[in-house]
């Protein structure tokens, strides 16, 4: 409004006339916000009428801090295939657990919803994870070589060498008797192997100069967190309301710790590459690992792979390469620690194929039968993705029937779909056998890499990780599990202990 206008009407209503119009609008604004607002919730709970919830608060849902997992539980056992969770406000979500909606939902190319996944935005940008529609076919299909069995093959001496110097670690600290907590351990292996394997990087990460990707492996975890817990709390959808609040300065520092690391990453290797020479000489003295792949791209073409695109699959690669394998082999070792006779069964049959373990190869991955189905066991309780999501770009009928429209955000939780006990009787007991080479089950009961178009890129990659990790650690310790400090699950984008997995660690003659 103009200053004459503003005049004008100042002098027709006087001051005080003015204030009254101002919140006689205000008033109306805010009436007519709480009708569209409570008209929404009615239609959405109408939506909902089919899916089964248990009460929720109208502005903070039903979610209870650091208790989603133990809610999951619950839900599973108490509402078959499905049930509404509401996040705060009108956010809600249906959670599905059955693999005939698994089934149908990873058959269809519903995009990831905003609400959720872009809060990783301002960290791992539009990569792989990320992107939708073309450019992620594209993406997909430019670094799928990247993970040819003959790119992997050669992986698995390098994965060896990282976990031995783990071990070696484990031993001194093995000596104190007190037990060990492994997560950061874990971690900080899985970066090395990763590092090295997709970006051709030749120091060490888990000895003397482990300062810097100490600080990423950290700046991760408060990334992981931060997301999580963002798209629980009903403040912070709003940029710049978030950007003020401390957690958002928080999850923004921690941004620029990981960006400085990845962007260290990248330079390091263009720097290399130039000094190879040129482009044709590159790719035929060596394999093009996964860094090489986008540096090329962007060489031969400069328009296809801009810095931010390359920067975002860098960012993408280097989270889910290491954490989500972290997870996992951590909880595998938790697993093996608490059931000692599968333990000493997977540690007989490794000592059969590779007798002191100095030299384990591709050939030996596929055979290690038992070891493997202790592994899949491991991910079913203990799955390190444990739910992903979905925002309906059409709308959907279930295989009983039930529809929701378009737009609804549907949450496929791998946790619920594995500790479900109409698929897995007795869910909670660790059971090897489960995963018999002739057990028979659903298609879609097992996902902890997801499934359909937008599966796991990595899921070879790291199932040799945690073969060859697994491996190796049974021929040089016995793990046990520490009675006195049982780790309590908590849901963060990665399945995480909240107090830490300690092991006790002895070391075998
Ligand atoms: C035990 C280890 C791993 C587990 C359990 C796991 C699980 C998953 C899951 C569940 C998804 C689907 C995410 C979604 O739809 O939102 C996914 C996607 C993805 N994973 Fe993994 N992952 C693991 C290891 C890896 C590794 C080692 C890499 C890379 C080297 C990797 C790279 C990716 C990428 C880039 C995507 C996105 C794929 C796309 O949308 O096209 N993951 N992973």
């Amino acid at each position: 409004m103009g200053f004459f206008e503003l005049n004008h009407i100042t002098n027709v209503f006087g001051i005080s006339g003015l204030l009254q119009v101002i919140s006689l609008f205000g008033l109306l604004l805010l009436l007519s916000k709480a009708a569209q607002y409570y008209l929404h919730r009615q239609w959405l709970l109408k939506c909902l009428e089919q899916f089964p919830s248990t009460p929720s608060h109208w502005l903070f849902g039903n979610l209870i801090k650091d208790q989603d997992l133990q809610q999951t539980l619950l839900w599973v056992e108490k509402f078959p295939t499905t049930c509404s969770k509401w996040f705060w406000g009108n956010n809600p979500s249906v959670m599905i657990y059955d693999p005939d909606y698994m089934k149908l939902i990873l058959g269809r190319s519903d995009p990831k919803p905003i609400k959720s996944y872009g809060f990783f935005v301002p960290w791992i940008g539009y990569g792989l994870l990320l992107l939708e529609g073309k450019k992620w076919f594209q993406h997909r299909r430019m670094l799928t070589p990247a993970f040819h069995y003959d790119i992997l093959k050669p992986y698995v001496g390098i994965m060896a060498d990282s976990v031995h110097v783990m071990l070696d670690k484990w031993e001194q600290l093995a000596g104190q008797d007190s037990p060990l907590e492994i997560c950061q351990h874990v971690s900080l292996m899985t970066m090395e192997t990763i590092m090295k394997c997709a970006f051709s990087y030749q120091g060490s990460v888990q000895l003397n100069d482990c300062g810097n990707f100490r600080s990423y492996v950290e700046a991760v975890e408060e990334l992981t967190h931060r997301v999580h817990s963002r798209a629980r709390t009903a403040f912070h959808q709003s940029n710049i309301i978030y950007n003020l609040s401390s957690s958002g300065r928080a999850f923004h520092r921690a941004c620029r710790v990981a960006h400085e690391h990845t962007d260290r990453m990248i330079s390091m290797r263009k720097a290399e590459l130039e000094n190879e020479g040129e482009l044709e000489k590159v790719k035929k003295k060596r394999r093009l690992d996964f860094l090489d792949i986008l540096l090329l791209a962007k060489m031969q073409d400069g328009k296809s792979l801009s810095d931010e695109d390359l920067r975002a699959e860098v960012d993408t690669f280097m989270f889910e390469g290491h954490d989500t394998t972290a997870s996992g082999l951590s909880w595998i070792f938790y697993a093996l620690a608490t059931h000692p006779e599968h333990q000493q069964r997977c540690r007989e049959e490794v000592q059969s194929i590779l007798g002191d373990g100095t030299a384990v190869t591709w050939d030996h991955l596929d055979q290690m039968p038992y070891t493997t189905m202790c592994i899949k066991e491991a991910l079913r309780l203990y799955p390190p993705v444990p739910a992903i999501a979905r925002e309906l770009s059409t709308p959907v009928t279930f295989p009983d029937g039930r529809s929701l429209p378009k737009g609804f955000m549907v949450s496929l939780s791998f946790y619920g779909l594995h500790h479900n006990p109409r698929l897995w009787p007795n869910p909670e007991v660790f059971d090897p056998s489960r995963f018999a080479p002739n057990a028979a089950r659903h298609s879609h009961a097992f996902l902890p890499f997801s499934g359909g178009a937008r599966n796991c890129i990595g899921k070879q990659f790291a199932m040799n990780e945690l073969k060859v990790a697994v491996a190796l650690t049974l021929l040089r310790f016995e793990l046990l599990s520490d009675p006195t400090r049982v780790p309590v699950l908590v849901q963060r984008s990665v399945l995480k202990s909240k107090n830490g997995i300690y092991l006790r660690l002895k070391k075998l003659k």
